[in-house]
């Protein structure tokens, strides 16, 4: 039976704006919000706390099998203060390479498609978890616009950073995202291919719930 209930997908690079966007579109349709980003950097924290290193399979996949059913739990580590920092998000990167502790978090994601709807931001939303979301986005930007971006996030949230080094660190973590065997950043087949470089938020958001309504919308019929 296919799933009925509405997904909405933007996947793209580090910092290219998919969390912003994608939490407006969920916001403006009522929809519930998946940060699949947040999930691996929670795991990357939890392996930190427990001194687990990313080679280190059997242990990370205990941990994986651990979260995925202590909501709670996990709940807990992605409000820990460290989740947005850069190491995190690097080791988030390299944990992200390991597919059984992929395939572990799917049940987990498609779990969070419910009524009314869903909006999913990260990498494999619209090629592996969602491969039938109503609309699917791939989301880009200059790697500078990027950079400045991601910079002024961390200075809101109180970590301060070189801006050389916040873009070697996208860089870095674009280039380990994009090479990888499993589900690799890549544009899901039919996705709408979006530059963020030069538009603001309020109009690509606007772009991808036009998007939603033409995907939805039925047509009276002629006659
Ligand atoms: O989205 P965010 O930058 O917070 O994600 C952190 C890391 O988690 C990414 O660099 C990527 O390696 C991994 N990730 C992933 N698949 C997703 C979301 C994030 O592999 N769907």
């Amino acid at each position: 039976m296919p799933n009925t209930i509405p997904v909405i997908t933007i996947d793209g690079p580090a910092a290219s704006g998919k969390g912003s966007i994608a939490q407006k579109v969920a916001a403006t349709l009522s929809f519930h919000y998946l940060d699949s980003g947040k999930i691996y950097r929670a795991l990357a924290v939890a392996a930190n706390k427990r001194q687990i290193s990313a080679p280190d399979t059997a242990k990370l996949i205990a941990l994986t099998q651990e979260l995925t059913t202590d909501p709670q739990q996990l709940h807990l580590l992605q409000r820990d203060p460290t989740i947005v920092s850069p190491p995190v998000g690097q080791q988030a990167s390299q944990i992200a390479k390991n597919p059984a502790l992929r395939q572990l978090l799917i049940p987990l994601q498609r779990g969070l498609r419910q009524m009314p709807g869903l909006v999913a931001d990260g990498r494999d939303m619209g090629s592996v978890i969602f491969p039938d979301a109503t609309v699917k986005v791939f989301l880009t930007a200059d790697l500078a616009i990027r950079a400045e971006r991601r910079l002024i996030q961390l200075q809101n949230n109180g970590i301060y950073a070189k801006i050389t080094d916040v873009c070697e660190d996208l860089a870095q973590r674009d280039q380990t995202d994009r090479g990888r065997a499993v589900s690799p950043l890549t544009p899901p087949a039919g996705a709408l291919h979006i530059d963020s470089t030069q538009q603001s938020i309020t109009d690509i958001v606007k772009n991808v719930i036009r998007a939603y309504h033409n995907a939805v919308f039925i047509p009276p019929s002629a006659n």
